[in-house]
């Protein structure tokens, strides 16, 4: 059936080459920059007060290691892929070359949740600190969705447009157009500001770690109850709001953190030695976050204790942390807020690359319109697929809350991971004797731990957002059938196509 055709990894590998395709310009070191660029974002800086004050606790820490060893296994088996494909679809690709045209555009359509919509949620997060450090001196009506009102003096005042969100988009869109090179270039200098900071509020805050903020570790059942600002109580009585149960939900919490990791993969027609680097890139990334969001917590919830973040100190932790608990470093607070405010722009930037290449490559397989793959005749780059992008994202940035956004952004990316574990595993049985310059350790075992980790994950998100991604599914089959099937490249010579294993073995 047509639907099921599969692009041979040597078709793949030939559509990587030659001129009028992405410049190679990226080593290991930029690679695992940018990992690190799209990795440490919102997911640290506001979600580790999130999932401690809600559910784990001091014990966050565990949270933390949880998600890890999930996006560790999943990140495993896109390190084979990259190794193997040195194309820029990442799971989208992965898919068309194991599972079929269907199943790769199925997978296509849910990186755009994570891609555009990730870029659009952490844009509209930089607007909200972008306020914070100019002392709230935007109006209102000019930093928040027309779905967002509030009260002064008894009126109601509504939004009208996010405009800084739009304003960070516009800029880093601009610098994507201009060339990976120089992203890459700006991506570095973001990641090195960034990760300072990180290393500088563990160092200092370090010695201010009361060691009865972290006991007991794991919040025990017969917590008390809060009271929160609104008056309301908050209990840890629930099963997911203490103990073992809180720190899982709790992973579920700080997986947003580790989210970016897999955008490495995206570059991978850009890298210059993709079998080597693209390993080292995708699982580097993940290492260097790991250890830092580990210590980043440990320190957070032994600086302040769990419960202060239910009630002043949630959305602008650190700085709250800092300015409470640490005196005499009051200047580390606004250095936190500006490395915050590097680190969104650096998480929005690579996921604005990452969807841009996502759609070149389905664009050049005929599944989107040709106008996706055009590159701009100096600079290489998908230019009016970034000016496309931009109006997309920054509809949904000026115009909608990020809260709608953030956890779709979880799920798309939850059911990429869980197909490129399955891929794994299928390609190891259909092209047995392919050259993997690295292999995934432990196959059958490590995609299948990878996948019901990932799917316990998305289990574990709220139901409005499952309905919510099922609705943008059926939206992308009609695409699919209505326009993708017809003007596919691979299904109109489809069936007469030999499959990856009908090709020489390398
Ligand atoms: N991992 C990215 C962040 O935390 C998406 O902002």
């Amino acid at each position: 059936m047509k639907v099921f055709v599969k692009k041979s990894i040597e078709q793949l590998t030939a559509s990587a080459e030659g001129e009028g395709t992405l410049k190679r310009t990226l080593g290991a070191g930029s690679l695992i920059a940018l990992g690190i660029g799209a990795i440490i974002g919102a997911g640290l800086f506001v979600r580790t007060a999130a999932a401690a004050g809600e559910h784990a606790g001091a014990a966050v820490t565990l949270s933390f290691i949880v998600a890890a060893i999930g996006c560790a296994f999943a990140g495993l088996c896109y390190a084979e892929f990259a190794s193997i494909i040195p194309i820029a679809g990442s799971a989208y690709t992965y898919a068309y070359a194991t599972m079929g045209e269907l199943v790769a555009w199925v997978i296509g359509w849910a990186l755009i949740l994570e891609y555009a919509l990730g870029a659009a949620t952490v844009s509209i997060s930089w607007s909200e600190y972008a306020n914070k450090l100019l002392g709230g001196k935007i109006p209102y009506e000019w930093c928040h969705s027309p779905m967002e009102s509030i009260l002064v003096n008894g009126q109601s005042v509504h939004g009208i447009a996010n405009l800084p969100a739009l304003a960070i988009l516009a800029i880093l869109s601009l610098l994507l157009i201009k060339g990976t090179q120089e992203s890459a270039l700006v991506n570095g200098i973001i990641v090195f500001i960034k990760v300072a900071i990180v290393l500088v509020f563990i160092a200092i805050g370090w010695q201010f770690i009361n060691p009865a903020n972290h006991t007991p570790y794991i919040i025990p059942a017969t917590q008390p109850d809060i009271k929160l600002p609104d008056g309301s109580t908050y209990s840890y009585a629930p099963f997911f709001n203490h103990g073992w149960g809180g720190i899982l939900s709790g992973a579920g919490v700080v997986f947003f953190a580790f989210i970016g990791f897999d955008a490495v993969s995206t570059a991978a027609q850009e890298a210059k030695n993709p079998s080597r680097d693209m390993p080292i890139g995708i699982l580097g990334s993940l290492v260097v976050c790991t250890i830092l969001y580990i210590l980043f917590s440990w320190v957070l919830t032994g600086v302040a204790p769990f419960t202060d973040f239910m009630k002043s100190g949630k959305e602008a932790s650190v700085a709250y942390a800092i300015s409470t608990y640490m005196h005499g470093y009051g200047w580390l607070s606004t250095m936190v807020t500006i490395a915050i405010l590097a680190g969104f722009s650096s998480v929005i930037l690579v996921m604005l690359m990452g969807q841009s290449r996502v759609f070149y490559t389905m664009s050049n397989d005929g599944l989107l319109p040709k106008i996706f793959s055009d590159l701009h005749p100096k600079f290489r780059t998908p230019y009016k697929s970034n000016m496309i992008l931009f109006v997309f994202v920054g509809a949904f940035a000026a115009f909608v809350p990020g809260s709608v956004a953030g956890d779709l952004t979880s799920i798309g990316t939850l059911f990429a991971f869980i197909l490129v574990c399955i891929g794994v595993i299928i390609l190891r049985y259909t092209n047995p004797t392919l050259k993997r310059p690295f292999k995934t350790p432990l196959v059958p075992i490590v995609p299948i731990l990878g996948a019901l980790i990932c799917g316990g994950m998305i289990y574990g998100l709220p139901k409005e957002t499952l309905l919510s991604a099922f609705g943008w599914m059926v939206l992308g089959l009609l695409i699919y059938f209505g326009y993708s099937r017809k003007n596919s490249k691979l299904g109109n010579i489809g069936d007469v196509l030999p499959t990856a294993s009908d090709f020489e073995k390398q």
